[in-house]
């Protein structure tokens, strides 16, 4: 091949998602030549589908508590050097409107769209140049990285990966960022669904079939793990937010049991105490705090309908257990088709914290969903993406 059959650029980013996106256009302010690529036909499609199509870009709390990976203190610099403010001060500079829902999830008024604009435009001023529906079938590194596409040949002196996760397959993620860190020997935190609902085992799910549909707010602890939040029964299993939440700090599905607290803000044993005169039945006092269908579920239990005077005090306690501590087993995870985010990737021990770049091959960047970083629910997740696209963008 003859070095003029090869496009060269300064900046290569792979994945045009939240990630790339931002890497490209502070690599473009800097006037570095730079290319995104995009192996489907779409720019941006998870800012797309997001926040029920209105993008929930951020969290005003976003902080490295609000994040899981092995080494937690990793994403203090990028979050530092683009927080949600900037970001949130991005959308007031460009008139695009947005609203706080609940816990400082913030989502646009309108259309998620309107952000993926917003970058295009920005794309567009910064003349990066853009490749869809790129497939890489080579890359290797000399004294620049090469890359066999086809689109042609590209070279470039600094490859940005922003690929992402492996979730939901369906509209273009894959394992590519994994393979490159293979490719070069990095190390990594091996995968795994998160934010994605549970699944029950076969004989618990006639009980959560009649449940299905059924929301809670409750309370979910795994370990040493605690989300409150609401908690939605489906016909295989939990899902809603508090599940979600929990589903990341799973290490393993199999096997594993959470706890639910059904009702956090009432203390049932406290109240049997206080009324241990009465007639009342324990089902009564379930009937006044949660929805027919949950307490249709503990019915069927003969405890629940006796007066509280004829129950021992043993038995008022194992009443208020099944309550607020209800045990569920889990049997496994809807997969990366329904999961949110991708637990685990590039160890961050392998990148600099402040720049995104590889410690062992330089000039080599990984950022966003692909790198060890996954957030809560809530817009965590693109906070990270933003934060890390920034970081690399501005020394790649
Ligand atoms: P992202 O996955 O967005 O982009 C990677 C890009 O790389 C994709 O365009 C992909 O096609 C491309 N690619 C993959 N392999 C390639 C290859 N070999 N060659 C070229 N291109 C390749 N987060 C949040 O904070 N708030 C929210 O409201 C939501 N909502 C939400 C809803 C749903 C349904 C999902 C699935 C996820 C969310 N998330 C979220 C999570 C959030 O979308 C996610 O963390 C970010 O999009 C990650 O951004 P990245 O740019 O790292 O990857």
């Amino acid at each position: 091949m003859y070095s003029e059959d090869i496009t060269h650029y300064d900046v290569i980013v792979i994945g045009a998602g939240a990630a790339g996106l931002m890497a490209c256009i502070e690599s473009g302010k800097r006037q570095r030549k730079t290319l995104l690529i995009e192996h489907t036909n779409k720019i941006g499609e998870k800012i797309r589908i997001s926040g029920g199509g209105r993008c929930n870009f951020t969290n005003i709390n976003a902080s490295s508590a609000h994040y899981l990976s092995q080494n937690p203190h990793f994403i203090k610099s990028a979050l530092a050097g683009f927080s949600q403010y900037d970001f949130i001060k991005l959308l007031e500079t460009h008139q695009i409107e947005y609203h706080e829902k609940t816990l400082g999830q913030l989502f646009c008024n309108g259309s998620a769209k309107q952000i993926i604009h917003l970058l295009l435009e920005f794309c567009k001023k910064y003349q990066i140049d853009i490749k869809t529906n790129c497939s890489i079938s080579n890359l290797i590194k000399t004294d620049k990285f090469y890359l066999t596409t086809n689109h042609g040949h590209l070279s470039c002196q600094s490859l940005v990966i922003a690929s992402g996760g492996l979730s939901i397959p369906q509209i273009g993620a894959s394992d590519f960022g994994y393979k490159i860190a293979q490719q070069f020997g990095l190390a990594l935190i091996e995968p795994r669904p998160g934010l994605v609902p549970l699944l029950v085992p076969e004989e618990s799910l006639e009980s959560f079939m009649a449940l299905s549909g059924v929301s809670n707010p409750s309370l979910v602890t795994y370990k040493e793990t605690t989300f409150m939040e609401n908690i939605l029964f489906t016909h295989r299993g939990l899902s809603g937010p508090a599940i979600l939440q929990i589903s990341s700090y799973l290490e393993e599905f199999n096997e594993k049991s959470i706890t639910i607290n059904l009702l956090p803000h009432f203390n049932l044993y406290k109240n049997f105490i206080k009324d241990k005169k009465t007639k009342q039945t324990p089902l009564n006092y379930l009937k006044a705090q949660l929805t027919n269908r949950l307490v249709d579920s503990f019915a069927a239990h003969p405890d629940f309908n006796k007066s509280i005077t004829d129950l021992s005090h043993e038995k008022l306690i194992k009443i208020a257990d099944r309550v607020h501590r209800f045990q569920v087993m889990i049997k496994g995870s809807e997969g990366y088709r329904k999961a949110e985010v991708t637990v685990g990737g590039i160890d961050t021990h392998e990148l600099s914290s402040k720049t995104m770049e590889s410690k062992k091959v330089p000039n080599l960047f990984f950022i966003g969903e692909v790198v060890d970083v996954t957030g809560w629910l809530g817009g965590y997740n693109f906070q990270w993406a933003w934060s890390s696209g920034f970081a690399a963008g501005n020394y790649c």
